[in-house]
């Protein structure tokens, strides 16, 4: 039994897709366990870039299977938008991907309800990426949502839907905020866009669960592919601003329906610094030119947004919880490339308040804003490691720090990432993560 369970250990976009992209090799069935197209995975094979949102990396390797969990949010028009241009770029999507016929299906009025939310008066804006992931989630605790079995099987689909979007129109109604919905939307010509949407996806969706399992009974190998991060995880991340499903390690066994016992390791991925978009607080953030340099060099924009990411240092105390979280086995750190020009690399080795060193992760995201970072100073390597391949190749002060992150994480780094393709990757020999790999 080898099934991995591969995520974010930091607040996401630490390189999930080139990771995820990269292992697909080694495993039978990828498998993404929540979220939506809220994620922005960025896989670059030669000179083909590709964003993936819905679809779990894996797809973009021939034969392998790709599995959308029960655990997501899936736009249906987003969906078919990634379907067409993976099928135009030559992949056999029909083939590959399989959709939960548990997952919810996220509609026009979620992104209404979001982006009328956010702009209430005293409203504390989380900075969404306002795709509607939130209210869809809402609607799915709330009993209220549809599942892509109704969906497809589209049997009372026009009703239900109908039914939400005059529900959703009361509450907006009750906030005078009604006036503020996008005026280019034709309900009847969207309603038979779904009609469309619902045959073509039908053959598609199935029991992923039964599938997941019998799959794993097989002895084929399945991947979990994270979305978003540990610290935007609905429960553990810095609530409220954090997303709105459960993107650690438990995620994983609630999205697919495969139980924990089918489960062998969990690898979390992160940058050899840190990064954030959206509001919340962040103790390492810079906002120097340091900050600008570390954007610059690592294209720190969002994938699905465009927005800019704030950027900052290596945090210790935030990679520990999350490490405890997790149960991770080994780290994979991503972008070290980024860092190669920098005379000196602060870590953030604790936080304290008024000079008392903070032992647990702070509850309250306002006593997390106020933690004083206390900083490790590591000298720079000032020399390219960008591509490098070989950990012996890399230069000393380089393999210096990721020795230091390892000591002060208690995790081992098992892999290294020195660029955004498959080849400048580093897989540390006799490591943890290689013997996971199989
Ligand atoms: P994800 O959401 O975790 O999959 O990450 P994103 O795709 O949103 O952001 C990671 C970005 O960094 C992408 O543009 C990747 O192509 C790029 N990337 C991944 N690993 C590396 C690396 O080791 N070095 C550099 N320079 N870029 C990387
Ligand atoms: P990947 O999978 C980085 C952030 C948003 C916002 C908060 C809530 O590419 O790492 P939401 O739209 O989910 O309700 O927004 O979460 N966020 C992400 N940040 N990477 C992501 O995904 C994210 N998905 C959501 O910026 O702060
Ligand atoms: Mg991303």
């Amino acid at each position: 039994m080898n099934n991995l369970i591969v995520l974010g250990a930091q607040w996401g976009d630490e390189g999930k897709g080139k990771l995820v992209d990269l292992l697909s090799d080694r495993f039978d069935v990828v498998v993404r366990y929540q979220g939506g197209h809220n994620a922005g995975h960025t896989i670059i094979v030669g000179d083909r870039k590709f964003v993936l949102k819905l679809i779990p990396s894996g797809i973009l390797h021939p034969g392998k299977s790709a599995v959308i969990g029960n655990g997501l949010v899936v736009d249906p028009i987003a969906l078919v938008t990634e379907i067409d241009a993976l099928e135009a770029a030559g992949v056999d999507v029909s083939r590959q991907l399989r959709i939960s016929n548990r997952a919810h299906v996220l509609l026009p009025f979620h992104r209404w309800m979001e982006r009328l939310s956010e702009a209430r008066p005293g409203k504390v804006s989380i900075g969404t990426t306002s795709r509607g992931i939130g209210p869809c989630y809402e609607d799915k605790a709330g009993r209220r949502g549809i599942r892509f079995g109704d969906f497809v099987r589209y049997d009372g689909f026009e009703e239900r839907y109908e039914s939400m979007r005059r529900e959703k129109l009361t509450e907006l109604n009750a906030f005078d905020l009604v006036d503020e919905l996008d005026p280019a939307f034709d309900d009847r010509v969207e309603r038979h866009r779904y009609r469309k949407i619902a045959e073509r996806l039908r053959p598609l969706v199935c029991d992923t669960a039964g599938l997941l399992n019998r799959e794993i009974r097989d002895g084929k190998r399945v991947l979990f592919e994270g979305a978003q991060g540990t610290m935007l995880d609905m429960d553990h991340g810095t609530y409220p601003f954090v997303t709105s499903s459960s993107a650690s390690a438990g995620g994983a066994c609630t999205g697919t329906g495969v139980p924990p016992n089918k489960i062998s390791g969990v690898v979390g991925i992160c940058k050899a610094y840190i990064t954030r978009v959206g509001g919340g607080p962040f103790p390492t953030e810079l906002h120097d030119e340091v900050g600008e340099h570390i954007r610059k060099r690592g294209k720190e924009f969002g994938a699905v947004t465009g927005r800019p990411r704030r950027c900052g240092w290596f945090d210790v105390p935030l990679l520990r919880y999350s490490a405890m979280i997790n149960g991770f086995d080994s780290l994979v750190i991503t972008k070290l490339d980024v860092l190669d020009e920098l005379e000196e690399i602060p870590v953030c080795l604790e936080y304290q308040v008024n000079g008392e060193s903070v032992e647990d992760m702070p509850e309250s995201s306002g006593d997390v804003a106020k933690v004083q970072p206390v900083y490790e100073c590591l000298p720079g390597w000032n020399s390219s490691t960008f591509g490098i391949s070989e950990y012996s190749q890399l230069p000393a002060k380089a393999r210096d720090y990721l020795d230091y992150l390892e000591k002060v994480t208690g995790v081992e780094v098992g892999c290294i990432s020195t660029g955004p393709e498959r080849t400048q990757t580093i897989i540390r020999k006799g490591s943890r993560f290689e013997k996971l790999l199989g």
